[in-house]
């Protein structure tokens, strides 16, 4: 089938034979993605966690991705090593439900981990990988990135900060060899929606399997794809969204009341 779509990336991500590096990848999304990246062939993967779940099928380095030094120390010993890093996958993440004034250190730990992480990875690698005309990032945030969370104001800002720094990532360099998909999933069987039943609002179009996650991620990227949206219900609520943002947030109001209050 010939596909006549036209993606924000010149390229197709090919993981056979890559270098390939995935931070989260101890747990959920991350370590589906890992496996998903062997069954596809890559050459090598590690893990930036900061938890070992002892793996055979990805090398294991424990970092912080929210510190950048050791994240600088950590990019550089893998370029030292391969040369290349054909995939970054900057997934690891974590989410806590909170009214809006979670405490100052909740704020700080949250936009370190889930938004920083994303300007550290980018800054130690983006020289090395212009230099090669190579590199991929896939960005991990979420429909809540795009939406929002309703009952965690941590978990919504810093998913949107995700998307807008993803977008400007694709915009700035994707001219110059450089490929950018932004993954934004609603709920997902992981250890971070384990203990919510259902998923919660998150799994109001049901819930799906890591699995299922990475691969439709890795068949996405195939395609040269920018947005990679799992739940394919959330285009739609993009678009309702654009369409009438005053409509969408007297409807979000009403899912606010069913799930959290
Ligand atoms: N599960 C969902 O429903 C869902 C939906 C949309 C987006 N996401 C996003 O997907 C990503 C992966 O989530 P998951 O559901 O697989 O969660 P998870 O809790 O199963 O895995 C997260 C991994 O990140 C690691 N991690 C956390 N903080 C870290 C840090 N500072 N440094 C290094 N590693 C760290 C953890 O040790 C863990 O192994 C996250 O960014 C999350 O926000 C998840």
């Amino acid at each position: 089938m010939i596909d006549k779509n036209t993606y924000a990336n010149k390229y197709k991500f090919n993981p056979r034979n890559s270098i390939c590096v995935v931070t989260g990848g101890s747990s959920g999304i991350g370590k589906s993605l890992i496996e998903e990246l062997h069954n596809r062939q890559a050459k090598k993967i590690i893990n930036i966690d900061i938890k070992d779940n002892e793996s055979n099928i990805a090398d294991f380095i424990n970092c912080d991705v929210s510190n950048n030094d050791e994240m600088r120390s950590v990019i550089n010993k893998i370029y030292d090593k391969y040369n290349y890093i054909d995939l970054f996958c900057s997934n690891a993440g974590i989410a806590t439900d909170d009214d809006g004034l979670a405490s100052v250190k909740h704020w700080d730990q949250i936009w370190k981990t889930n938004v920083l992480q994303h300007t550290n990875v980018v800054r130690n690698c983006i020289a090395k990988m212009l230099k090669n005309k190579s590199g991929w990032f896939l960005i991990t945030a979420s429909a809540a990135g795009l939406l929002s969370q309703v009952g965690s104001a941590t978990y919504s800002t810093t998913k949107h900060a995700t998307v807008g720094f993803a977008e400007w990532l694709s915009i700035t360099y994707g001219d110059f060899g450089i490929g950018v998909s932004l993954l934004c999933p609603q709920g997902v069987n992981t250890p971070m929606t384990e203990n919510i039943e259902n998923g919660g609002v998150a799994g109001i179009n049901g819930m799906l399997e890591p699995k299922e996650v990475a691969k439709i991620t890795l068949d996405n990227m195939a395609l040269g794809k920018f947005l990679i949206t799992p739940h394919e219900i959330v285009k739609k609520y993009i678009k309702i969204k654009a369409e009438d943002p005053d409509k969408w947030i007297i409807g979000m109001r009403k899912l606010y009341k069913q799930f959290v209050i």
